[in-house]
């Protein structure tokens, strides 16, 4: 056997990092059997259905080519674990909910458990590739778990090789992924352990966008990229609320901003807010790293972003209420979207759970359609003990649609949460006639046609941009005027 060979790969946890992953990584390498185990049986029996439990385009195709092939869902754990030469982690890490750094860090219990999990059934050196997002040091932290439990006779390398997909283009993202990053011990055995990973990504990623690093840079670069790239979003989203009060239009500022190719054009959409697991995870973990560093400067530095973001949402939610004069009570609202961003059921952190805490809160009555969130999880966000105290009036107040034309019949204002491209073609004065008068329109992620939505007859306000009515400018956190 060549030296750099892995026949068999193990990744323990079926989410929505590890599936897709382990799906593309069977697809390009035909020579190695990829199984995916977890310890939740319902969600392998749905990798082993028809409706996969997640929802990601191109996934599907991707799993039928391979599985049963090279490629298998199992909740033996034990067998992948026995027969695998490289086991990835790829748990899930959320914020912790209690104790020590309660809201702040991450929950290493599951990346814990994996690795005595790895401990007592491994017979054989194992590479173990740590794929959650986890803080710094999170790798020494294995080693230890791994070392302190080890038969003898067994070596273990622990690498970290952190994922950058981003759900909605993952099956895009990891075919042609910008980089693979590997960081791993600076030993012999550390970088045949990190060339071993490599071989894997060289199957068809280019080898000059494979990077090695140090264990430690490769778990800091994953915080910093999705702390930077939630930067970028909270700088916008900043700037929109100077727009609505001055006149500007976000967009093109930042259009004009964009062009300067040192700054570039990606991701700076102003929108009601940022969503999904990883960057308010990653930054409220990098702040907790620093303040226990020592080094509270960096710490308020990186909160802010999160802060900004909790203003955008809550500044969007308020100015509904506002518009709609100031009450909002037995109002029926249509909430379009409720996914953290298009193309994807995935619900965690997402603006819209906000947005609706807050009209509920205020008495508001909601009609909710979302094209690929079920509507279990929609109803278990909205009462969740962390968003009410009283889950059966939530259950009264809200009614979920599978179709958006039932979802605004009779309703006062249409709130798009979601920037899903079957929003842009609906037939917005059908939508109108059925609609209360007047009929507002918050568009979120500024996607609409606003002026043939006015022409049609909506108020319409938006993210980052004052619209003029009838000779007045309505600005949020005024009466409109009818
Ligand atoms: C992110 C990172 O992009 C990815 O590299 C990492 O591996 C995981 O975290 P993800 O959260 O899946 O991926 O989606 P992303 O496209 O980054 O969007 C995150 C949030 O920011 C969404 O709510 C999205 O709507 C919002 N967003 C994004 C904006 O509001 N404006 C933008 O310009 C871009
Ligand atoms: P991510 O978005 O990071 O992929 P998910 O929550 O979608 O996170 O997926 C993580 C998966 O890991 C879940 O399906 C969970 O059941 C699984 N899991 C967590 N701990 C273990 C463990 N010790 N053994 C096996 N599976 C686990």
């Amino acid at each position: 056997m060549d030296t750099l060979t892995v026949m068999k790969v193990c990744c323990i946890g079926a989410g929505y990092v590890g599936g897709p992953t382990c799906a593309v990584m069977a697809l390009k390498c035909p020579d190695i059997q990829v199984t995916v185990v977890d310890r939740s049986s319902e969600r392998i029996a749905q990798w082993n259905s028809e409706k996969l439990p997640i929802y990601e385009p191109g996934l599907d195709d991707v799993v039928k080519k391979c599985r049963n092939v090279n490629l298998f869902f199992s909740t033996d754990i034990e067998t992948a674990i026995k027969e695998a030469d490289l086991i990835f982690i790829s748990v899930n890490t959320p914020t912790k909910n209690f104790g020590n750094g309660k809201g702040r860090a991450a929950d290493l219990k599951y990346v814990e458990s994996a690795a005595r999990m790895i401990a007592e059934i491994a017979q054989s050196n194992k590479i173990v590739v740590e794929k959650s997002t986890v803080p710094v040091r999170a790798a020494e932290s294995i080693m230890h778990i791994l070392h302190a439990n080890q038969r003898p006779g067994i070596r273990y390398d622990i690498l970290s090789n952190p994922e950058f997909l981003a759900e909605g283009t993952a099956i895009e993202d990891l075919v042609h992924a910008d980089r693979v990053l590997i960081g791993g011990e600076e030993t012999p055995e550390g970088h045949k352990a990190v060339e071993k990973l490599s071989w894997i990504y060289e199957h068809w990623i280019p080898k000059k966008n494979i990077l090695t690093t140090n264990t430690w840079s490769s778990e800091l670069s994953k915080l910093a990229a999705n702390a930077f790239l939630a930067q970028r979003i909270s700088s916008i989203n900043s700037l929109s609320a100077v727009c609505e009060a001055t006149g500007a239009d976000v967009s093109e500022v930042a259009r004009a901003v964009g062009l300067d190719s040192r700054i570039g054009a990606k991701f700076l959409q102003a929108s009601v807010g940022f969503g999904g697991s990883c960057f308010q995870k990653d930054i409220l973990n990098l702040v907790y790293i620093c303040e226990g560093l020592n080094l509270p400067e960096v710490a308020a530095y990186w909160q802010q972003v999160i802060d900004m973001n909790e203003y955008q949402k809550s500044r969007f939610s308020q100015k509904i209420i506002e518009s709609l004069f100031n009450t909002v009570s037995d109002k029926r609202i249509s909430i379009f979207g409720f996914a953290f961003k298009k193309n994807t059921g995935d619900t965690r952190e997402t603006p819209a759970i906000t947005v609706c805490k807050t009209l509920l809160e205020e008495g508001a009555k909601l009609d909710i359609y979302d094209p690929k969130v079920e509507p279990e999880q929609i109803i278990d966000d909205l009462t969740h003990p962390c968003v009410t105290e009283s889950p059966e009036n939530v259950k009264k107040a809200v009614q979920i649609h599978s179709d958006p034309y039932s979802a605004v019949r009779g309703t006062h204002a249409i709130v798009l949460c979601t920037e899903w491209d079957e929003f842009v073609t609906l037939d917005y004065k059908r939508i109108y006639q059925s609609m209360m008068k007047p009929a507002y329109i918050f568009d979120g992620r500024k996607i609409l046609d606003h002026e043939n939505l006015q022409q049609i007859g909506f108020h319409v306000q938006t993210i980052g941009k004052r619209y003029q009515r009838n000779g007045l400018m309505p600005s949020w956190g005024t009466v409109p005027q009818l």
